[in-house]
């Protein structure tokens, strides 16, 4: 069976340099994003330069129906999805008691729940061929929950528990679940508020292109987690050898701005 892997969130930053990596390995892409005029631009780029073939979907992830109807429609087309990556994903900085419920709730939906849904219905194609790999776009948040980002945080502690919880019951299935956890990424996540915080000062931001050679590599051939750079694999281990207080003044400080 060819591969064919699914990427949500590809019309932009992580999500986007991972379609051109994966592309030019001739890997057949399925996009996924609400932006459909760009990802139709990045189709055409992709088949013009690389002989495989994209198929793009356009599909708010922050909907309540949008992963069923993203399954039913790839579905719909015939396609046989061997790769699912979770990647589409979106932030929320600043004070809990000043921040906009609908935009929680939709980033909810789309970071928790659409994950779930997605990693639900593709996983049952890929236990019938007994192949396939699902990766999740987790973050170095996902071991340091920050103040001001606090449901942010949350999201992303949920993808990383459930992730490594599915990879271990799956094991022995021929189906790998992996998590890639990037530290602050060159992309158009981070708002203004948020490259003004002290954590952006003292933890350079990695370029998307990187993140995305390190997401392809593990999301085709390896196993478990991977957080993104010496520095953040470094950071993310703080927590166990300091105490709980300590760490949230850190954590508290670095989320603020200066
Ligand atoms: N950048 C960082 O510092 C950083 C650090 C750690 C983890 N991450 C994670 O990395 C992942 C990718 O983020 P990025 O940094 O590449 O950000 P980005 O450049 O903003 O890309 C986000 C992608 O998600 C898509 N998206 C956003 N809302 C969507 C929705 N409602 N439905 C469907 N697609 C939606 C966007 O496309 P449309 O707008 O066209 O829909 C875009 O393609 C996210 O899960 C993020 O949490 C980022």
């Amino acid at each position: 069976m060819k591969e064919l892997v699914l990427l949500t969130g590809a019309s932009s930053g992580i999500g986007y340099e991972m379609a051109k990596h994966l592309a030019a390995q001739q890997i057949d892409l399925v996009l996924v994003a609400r932006s459909v005029d760009k990802l139709n631009a990045l189709k055409r780029e992709l088949e013009q330069h690389y002989a495989n073939s994209v198929h793009v979907f356009q599909q708010d992830l922050s909907e309540v129906d949008g992963a069923v109807s993203l399954y039913e429609a790839v579905t719909k087309q015939g396609l046989t999805v061997t790769a699912l990556v979770n990647n589409a994903g979106s932030g929320v900085y600043g004070n809990f008691s000043d921040t906009d419920l609908d935009e929680e709730l939709r980033m909810i939906q789309l970071n928790v729940t659409s994950v779930v849904a997605l990693t639900k219905l593709f996983l049952q194609d890929m236990l019938v061929h007994k192949r396939g790999r699902i990766m999740n776009i987790a973050s170095l948040l996902s071991f340091l929950p920050f103040p001001y980002y606090s449901v942010y945080s949350a999201t992303k502690s949920f993808v990383l528990a459930f992730t490594e919880t599915l990879a271990a019951e799956l094991e022995g299935t021929g189906v790998i679940v992996t998590a890639l956890c990037p530290g602050p990424v060159d992309t158009a996540f981070n708002t203004d508020a948020m490259w003004k915080t002290n954590a952006y000062k003292a933890n350079k931001p990695v370029p998307a292109k990187e993140v995305a050679r390190q997401g392809v590599a593990l999301l085709l051939k390896g196993k478990g987690k991977k957080i993104v750079g010496f520095n953040n694999w470094f950071i993310s281990n703080l927590p166990r050898i300091t105490p709980d207080g300590i760490m949230m003044n850190i954590k508290k400080n670095l989320a603020s701005q200066q």
